[in-house]
């Protein structure tokens, strides 16, 4: 695709359900930039629980946001992932931000307001030059809302949570498939509940159920839908 039609391209959905995987492939499938919005509300909620803004899972929201100013997010490629990293202060934090300590507080740390300003602020800037393609909860509903293709994907909650217990016990991490499925749960719950911004299908998007797909499947049923896209 030539540079003067490069679009945006919008991936909301529930928590684990494969949104990075699918759109990191979409951005190496079209040279586009992929961006994981999730990692930047992650990335906010390591270093309030690194700087004693969350003590024994309770977050204090003016804490929090007392630290904002100190917290400087960037992205830099890492070819071997064939995705950016995440940076915090120039310090690599990628591997720290998908403990389950972190997922059992973030629903309630991105539900802060300013948070939300800071990190929406930061990915509106990142798109500005279109060609990315981001995955989120609020991509095609705030951040982008003029997005030209905009997917909402979800899947069964005890797929999500299989998966994503599958992942962590493959990084060695000690987690039970129940206590993975109550977080789950739990932040299906709390990010459509939320008052800012909360989780919801933008009346444009395309729903992508994936409990029974392969991402290759997922894959061509992009690449059909792009094009269809770009015929219109
Ligand atoms: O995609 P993820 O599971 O890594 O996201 C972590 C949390 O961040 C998720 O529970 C909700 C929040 N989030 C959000 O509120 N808005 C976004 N655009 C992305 C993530």
């Amino acid at each position: 695709m030539s540079d003067n039609r490069k679009i945006i391209i919008a991936i909301d959905g529930h928590s684990s359900c494969g949104k990075s995987t699918f759109a990191k492939a979409i951005a190496a499938r079209l040279g586009y930039i992929f961006i994981d919005t999730g990692a930047m509300y992650r990335a906010v909620t390591l270093y309030a629980l690194e700087h004693g803004a969350i003590r024994s899972g309770i977050v204090d929201e003016e804490a929090v946001v007392a630290l904002l100013d100190q917290i400087a997010i960037t992205f830099r490629f890492n070819p071997e992932r064939g995705a950016s990293d995440i940076y915090v202060n120039g310090e690599l934090v990628e591997g720290r931000i998908r403990t389950i300590e972190v997922s059992n507080c973030v629903s309630r740390v991105s539900a802060i307001p300013a948070v939300r300003r800071k990190l929406v602020a930061m990915q509106q800037e990142m798109g500005r030059r279109r060609g990315v393609v981001m995955d989120g909860r609020d991509i095609g509903t705030v951040v982008f809302p003029d997005a030209e293709l905009k997917i909402f994907m979800t899947a069964d909650p005890a797929v999500r949570a299989r998966r994503r217990y599958d992942e962590l016990c493959a990084k060695g991490q000690h987690v039970t498939l129940d206590e993975i499925e109550r977080n789950v749960r739990e932040r299906d719950r709390a990010d459509s509940g939320r008052a800012i911004s909360p989780l919801r299908r933008a009346d444009d998007a395309l729903v992508l159920d994936n409990s029974r797909m392969t991402v290759e499947e997922q894959m061509a049923w992009f690449m059909d839908l792009l094009q269809l896209k770009m015929k219109n």
